[in-house]
């Protein structure tokens, strides 16, 4: 079976969020069940050519975009040990990818040209695939930037018409719309952008749209998150109808781990590797932490709560902002690692201001720090609105760090609140800071109980979220698909 993925992320090359972390594993978990996998990729300035060993491999062809044309270089991966199972590609185009990150400037704003910029993606991929005679059995794409293909696929690049498409939504609440006057850039029939029809939206131009009508399967990252996104107009981004115009259903696959990086036994970045037998030399990563972060040696034995994410509203930002006096007021340290919205970054830089010795916050993207947070810290912080899968509360299950989420989505799927002795961590319902702060002050108090306490946490640590579960959904999903 020869399924091609097209991605605006692929870890270790890019990465923003969760999207580069699951097409950092899953495809390398699919080959290993003998799927012949072939990823392409934007090659952003920010991926080193010569570190990641990527070779050229073709002379440039021409992809039009309304009048002008713009050539497409392509990059090849020839790294032995980066995804040695399958192989990754990568568009090079100066005037779209090549002086830009991938979705954002250094101060977090979207550039203004993404719609085009990753139109542009789409038809040099597509264009590849043809002019290689790749003949996938299935193209899947991944979220708005690589929506338009399937209808595509049945249009201006209809050589591809036999493959199969499959469309995953990590987030739906990006649909990648532009304005209806670039509709030339899109090289479509007139009809697609009518109102009412394939990419029309409220008089703008919509790609996730098409990729939700089209896509021969729909999926996302969770089964709670399906049942949201089809169920409820605001979870599902305003494209609740638009799901539900399709005859197949929206299915829920929840993402994996891949421990090969994500381990405590194995990782490079932390301080001091552990595992569940050794459970009590996870201290030496949380008395480093603290160390590194900047505070007094003495609050080794206090609760220290920990957060990686993306600040934008999604990740309940707001929550944390509401609560914090009350949040900081109780015995525990707070680090917080993150970038986003300017507005977050004024808040947060106040209260570091304001509770130097309780609070540290880091703006970077800082990969390694990442990691030694899931590993020095005693809970792990993911009070989200909505949370499509989430994987890092599935990293903090197997660093021993309890994760306290609210219940929507993944979370909700992967969390099991503490109750009876049972659970690997602290659930809440209600979008409201005072309900986070109580199940936080419950968390503590269990914090103190240290036999509870290692019991929570070895029954996060046993468990077992890899690829490879996954994986097998997916495999069965293509399967049916060609029948
Ligand atoms: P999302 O994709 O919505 O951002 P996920 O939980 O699925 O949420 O994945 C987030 C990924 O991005 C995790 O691997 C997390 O460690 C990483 N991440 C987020 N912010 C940062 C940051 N500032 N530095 C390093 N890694 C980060
Ligand atoms: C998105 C979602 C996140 C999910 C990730 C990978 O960015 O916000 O919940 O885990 O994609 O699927």
């Amino acid at each position: 079976m020869k399924v091609v993925f097209i991605s605006a992320e692929v870890y270790p090359f890019s990465k923003v969020g969760g999207l580069g972390d699951v097409l950092g594993g899953l495809p390398d978990s699919l080959a290993n069940h003998g799927v012949d996998v072939k990823i392409i990729t934007p090659l952003y300035a920010s991926i080193d050519k010569t570190s990641f060993d990527l070779k050229q491999i073709k002379t440039g062809f021409d992809v039009k975009m309304a009048e002008k044309s713009f050539t497409a270089n392509i990059y090849k991966s020839v790294s032995k040990t980066i995804h040695p199972n399958h192989d990754v590609y990568f568009i090079d185009n100066q005037e779209y990818f090549r002086y830009f990150q991938v979705y954002t400037d250094n101060h977090g704003n979207p550039y203004n040209n993404n719609p085009l910029r990753f139109l542009f993606f789409q038809k040099a991929a597509l264009q590849f695939i043809i002019n290689e005679k790749w003949n996938p059995d299935i193209i899947h794409c991944h979220d708005n930037h690589t929506a338009v293909v399937p209808l595509y696929t049945k249009t201006t690049f209809s050589e591809l018409a036999k493959s199969k498409t499959i469309l995953t939504l990590h987030n739906i609440a990006y649909q990648g719309m532009t304005e209806m006057k670039n509709k030339e850039y899109f090289d479509l029939p007139d009809e697609n952008f009518y109102p009412m029809s394939n990419l029309e939206w409220y008089g703008q131009i919509n790609p996730l749209k098409s990729g939700i009508l089209l896509a021969d399967e729909l999926t996302t990252v969770s089964l709670t998150h399906a049942r949201e996104i089809s169920g409820d107009n605001e979870l599902g981004a305003g494209m609740k109808h638009i799901i539900n115009e399709r005859k197949k259903p929206v299915r829920g696959i929840v993402n994996g781990v891949d421990y090969s990086v994500w381990n405590p036994e194995t990782d490079t970045f932390i301080y001091q590797n552990y595992s569940i037998k050794t459970l009590h030399k996870k201290k030496q990563n949380k008395k480093m932490l603290l160390k590194e972060s900047g505070f007094a040696a003495n609050l080794e034995e206090k609760p220290v709560v920990g957060m990686v994410s993306r600040l934008v509203e999604q990740k309940g930002i707001d929550l944390i902002l509401d609560g914090i006096e009350k949040m900081l007021s109780l015995d525990l340290v707070f680090i917080l690692l993150g970038s986003g919205e300017t507005r977050y970054h004024s808040a947060f830089k106040k209260i570091k201001r304001r509770f130097p010795d309780k609070f540290f916050v880091d703006f970077e993207y800082n990969n390694a720090l990442s990691h030694k947070i899931l590993a020095g810290c005693d809970i792990f912080l993911m009070p989200s609105r909505f949370e499509p899968c989430g994987i890092t509360q599935m990293y903090s299950l197997k660093y021993g760090t309890a994760p306290l989420v609210r219940k929507t989505g993944g979370l909700a799927d992967t969390v099991i609140n503490w109750d009876k002795e049972q659970g690997n961590g602290f659930v809440f319902n209600d979008y409201t800071a005072d309900s986070m702060l109580e199940v936080l002050a419950r968390g503590l108090q269990i914090y103190r109980d240290k036999n509870h306490w290692n019991k929570l946490v070895k029954n996060g640590m046993k468990q077992d979220f890899s690829w490879d579960r996954s994986a097998k959904q997916y495999i069965q999903l293509y399967e049916n698909m060609l029948k």
